[in-house]
């Protein structure tokens, strides 16, 4: 089965073709993905811009559908899937509305995906040339770790289909607090990359971390709700610990790799600690971790550490699946396969699980 799947919820416009075959135990092969951002746009305002982000979105959505396809014809493709929501409503719409038309021109099955649960299946897509080295390892029950620009959410999956929320953030996601905090410290956007590369050059452990400690360079930033009980996460308060101390008299630019380290590892931490947490409780087989902030390699690391100890399966989608694209939205509908009235499909932006 071949799907075409669309991503527009923000400021990326993604159309891609995956097939797989039910119950293979491979991953589903990519057969073509298109992206176009609007970051660089987004940039000059330090952050999205709806109005901005929809107008990218109409100037685009068909051209990057048209590339998706150009190795195809419409009788080749199977389905249509369409992420449509959560995200902001005027680039929704985008993608909703074209998907509608094609589904009726077409007459192909449209199926609405939840953008969250399109992150979790981000992992089953695998491409082309390395298809048959690729299992596909989900098993269930599995703990999966949704984090974004837009959200933070742990969610139980004890089969396809079946997600139950276990945990959320109170207030700001961990993608968002990435994004503040580079914007705090004059990094550019999107602020987790900016952050990653700038926090690179800070040893964060052993000789060397003491070394700094020594001359006063390290800070010291706080964990929040790591030891509590549920499965909620807050990020504010990180931020504005940030602030109070870029605002402090003890600021100074030696400063500002050591914050970028301390908070990236800050929000490591709790992510990591609350996962493995959820993990241990449910007594699941894998976790899988999806969501622009997925895309963090000392976020990969310390989750490969931990997980090896637990003895559990820790699956991640590559970096280029860990944002927004239309293969994962493919991906989770091959696996959630709901066919709707086109009629009856609408952008929802406070879609949740
Ligand atoms: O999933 P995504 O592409 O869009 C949303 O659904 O929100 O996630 C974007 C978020 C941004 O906040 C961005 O700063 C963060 O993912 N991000 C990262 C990294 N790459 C992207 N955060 C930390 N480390 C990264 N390497
Ligand atoms: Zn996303």
């Amino acid at each position: 089965m071949k799907i075409l799947g669309i991503e527009t919820t923000c400021d990326e416009t993604g159309a891609a073709v995956v097939e797989g075959k039910l119950n293979s135990t491979l991953g589903l092969k990519l057969l073509s993905n298109v992206v176009a951002s609007s970051v660089e746009l987004q940039k000059k305002y330090g952050g999205v811009v709806p109005e901005v982000a929809a107008r990218e979105q109409v100037r685009v959505i068909i051209p990057v559908i048209k590339e998706a396809l150009s190795e195809f014809s419409p009788k080749d493709i199977d389905a249509i899937a369409v992420a449509h929501g959560p995200g902001l409503i005027g680039s929704l719409l985008i993608g909703v509305e074209t998907a509608k038309v094609l589904a009726l021109a077409w007459n192909k099955p449209l199926i609405g995906i939840n953008h969250l649960v399109g992150h979790i299946y981000a992992n089953s897509v695998c491409e082309k040339s390395k298809i048959k080295n690729q299992k596909s390892k989900i098993e269930f029950p599995l703990i999966a770790l949704v984090v974004s620009g837009g959200h933070t959410d742990l969610v139980l999956m004890a089969e396809h289909g079946k997600f139950r929320l276990i945990g959320s953030t109170l207030d700001d996601a961990a993608g968002e607090a990435f994004d503040k905090v580079a914007k705090l410290l004059g990094l550019g956007y999107p602020g987790g990359p900016e952050i990653e590369k700038l926090a690179s050059s800070v040893p964060t452990k052993g000789e060397a971390r003491q070394r700094r400690q020594r001359l006063g360079f390290s800070v010291n930033l706080p964990r929040p709700m790591i030891g509590s009980k549920n499965f909620n996460f807050s990020f504010s308060g990180l931020k504005t610990a940030v602030v109070n101390l870029v605002h402090s008299s003890q600021f100074t630019v030696h400063r500002k790799s050591e914050i970028a380290a301390e908070f990236q590892q800050a929000v490591v931490d709790v992510l990591v600690t609350k996962t493995i947490n959820a993990a241990k409780k449910y007594r699941v087989k894998s976790i899988v971790v999806g969501g622009g902030v997925a895309a963090n390699e000392l976020l990969r690391s310390e989750f490969i550490v931990h997980s090896k100890r637990l003895g559990i399966e820790i699956i991640f989608p590559s970096k280029e699946f860990s944002v927004d694209n239309g293969a994962m939205i493919a991906a989770a509908a091959f696996y959630n396969f709901k066919k709707v009235d086109p009629e009856k499909l609408s952008a929802d932006p406070s879609l949740h699980f």
